[in-house]
């Protein structure tokens, strides 16, 4: 685990007279308001923090490309596309939503081991920055897609550097037997075909080395590979890349931890994209970063109503109506998110409890073992860092509608999506 670094700027979700807030909104309100589970984002926050990752690269030609993947609510993607971010897409359907909400086409850049010829016609189509190519055989699908459109490919190649890094295995995406990138020396065999191919174009060279790191080491690691690598590429086969994407990953603060030192790792990351080789003489390389949960994952929490507290085999439970269903990563990847009642009361020394959800499942739970003043049935706690990877991996899993969600922006709470109905379950079937 890295060293604690506080978070940057301020607070998130305050607490004023007893009851967290959301800007001048009382989370209590906000639950009486659209009902629980309730996921409430704070814009404000994500934009303070897409300046913090401008702020801790300054100096550097930088795309931020927000990671969709993280929250690709409509109304969060319109904030950043306003505030002249970019998109890193895994999907078509992620194009979709970018370019609904403005994202520029010229700053999408698309990574995925898997994507298919459609998926990259429409992206082709739509004009993106670069297609992070994965594999060889995704290297041929995408020229023949190129070649049947008269189109000619932007092409990074994803790098796995085979680097270590610190965080849950599920998340870990640069050691060498990942599913991502291709190695080194097979990256050269890749800038070799694209720089013999009429319907490719290498832009760049790209590398992601896995979620929620706090090390900042493995990031420079990474980076020092494909520099090297691209130095090679540029020596072996003339080609002169635009731009190195060091995809995303920052860790930030949770019930654990402290967030990466962002400054920090900026800084180095400056100095050695200042001393490679650029696209031109006096022009160094253009920088991408990816970062998803970095921008939103503090701007978010999900707020749950306690149904029921109940003592079983030596252990306490607080029941509440959010579970794996709101939020996936406390079973799926041990992730530790800080719980908190919304209203301090001040009544009852904490306990030792275990805050689990109704889906029938055992591995249902939002923590456990945890020390929390035991709530009443009806009382509200606010599940914090579930700006990313909350929603976004929601199921109607038990026939469980999803959630509402609000965003609080410019002193306005606004619903920007409603509650799903039962109606919304059996939308599309037929019997
Ligand atoms: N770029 C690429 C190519 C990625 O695959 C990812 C995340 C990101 C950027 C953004 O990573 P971030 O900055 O958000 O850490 N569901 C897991 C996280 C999976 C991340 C998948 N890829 C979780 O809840 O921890």
């Amino acid at each position: 685990m890295g060293a604690r670094v506080l978070s940057t700027g301020r607070p998130p979700f305050p607490r004023l007279g007893g009851v967290l807030h959301c800007g001048s909104h009382s989370l209590e309100t906000l639950a009486d308001d659209h009902d629980t589970p309730l996921y409430v984002y704070d814009g404000a926050r994500a934009l303070e923090r897409l300046s913090a990752v401008r702020a801790a690269f300054a100096g550097v030609d930088l795309l931020v490309a927000y990671s969709i993947k993280a929250n690709p609510n409509l109304a969060l993607l319109k904030l950043f596309a306003d505030a002249g971010a970019g998109a890193d897409i895994v999907s078509g359907g992620e194009l979709y939503c970018a370019l609904e909400a403005g994202i520029a086409p010229g700053r999408i850049v698309f990574a995925g081991v898997g994507k298919t010829r459609t998926e990259m016609g429409y992206a082709l189509k739509s004009g993106i920055r670069g297609f992070h190519v994965e594999s060889s055989q995704e290297l041929d699908a995408l020229a023949s897609v190129a070649g049947e459109l008269g189109a000619q490919a932007p092409v990074a190649v994803r790098v796995n550097p085979d680097v270590d890094s610190p965080t849950h295995e599920f998340t870990r995406t640069g050691h060498a037997a990942a599913k991502f990138g291709v190695s080194p020396p097979r990256a050269l065999e890749l800038y070799r075909r694209i720089a013999g191919h009429a319907g490719l174009r290498a832009v760049g060279i790209d590398v992601h080395i896995g979620s929620q790191v706090r090390d900042p080491g493995p990031f420079l690691h990474a980076l020092d590979v494909v520099l090297e690598v691209a130095g090679r590429a540029r020596r072996e086969t003339g080609t002169a890349l635009e731009y190195v994407d060091l995809g995303g990953g920052f860790g930030i603060e949770d019930a654990v931890g402290g967030e990466i030192d962002l400054r920090g790792l900026g800084r180095e990351v400056a100095a050695r994209i200042a001393a490679a080789p650029g696209r031109a003489p006096g022009r160094p390389l253009e920088l991408i970063v990816e970062p998803g949960r970095f921008l939103v994952g503090d701007a978010g929490v999900l707020v749950t109503r306690v149904i029921y507290v109940k003592r079983s085999g030596g252990k306490t439970f607080v029941v509440t109506d959010a579970g794996m269903t709101e939020l996936i990563r406390p079973s799926h990847y041990g992730g530790e998110h800080a719980i908190v009642p919304v209203r301090e009361d001040g009544h009852g020394s904490p306990r030792q409890v275990d805050i689990v959800g109704p889906v029938c499942e055992q591995g249902d739970f939002l923590a456990r073992d945890r020390r929390l003043p035991l709530p009443r049935p009806g009382a509200l706690l606010c599940v914090q860092q579930a700006g990313a990877y909350a929603f976004a991996m929601a199921s109607n899993y038990n026939s469980r509608p999803r959630p509402a969600e609000v965003l609080v922006h410019g002193g306005r709470a606004t619903l920007v999506r409603r509650r799903e109905r039962y109606s919304d379950l059996i939308r599309g079937q037929r019997t």
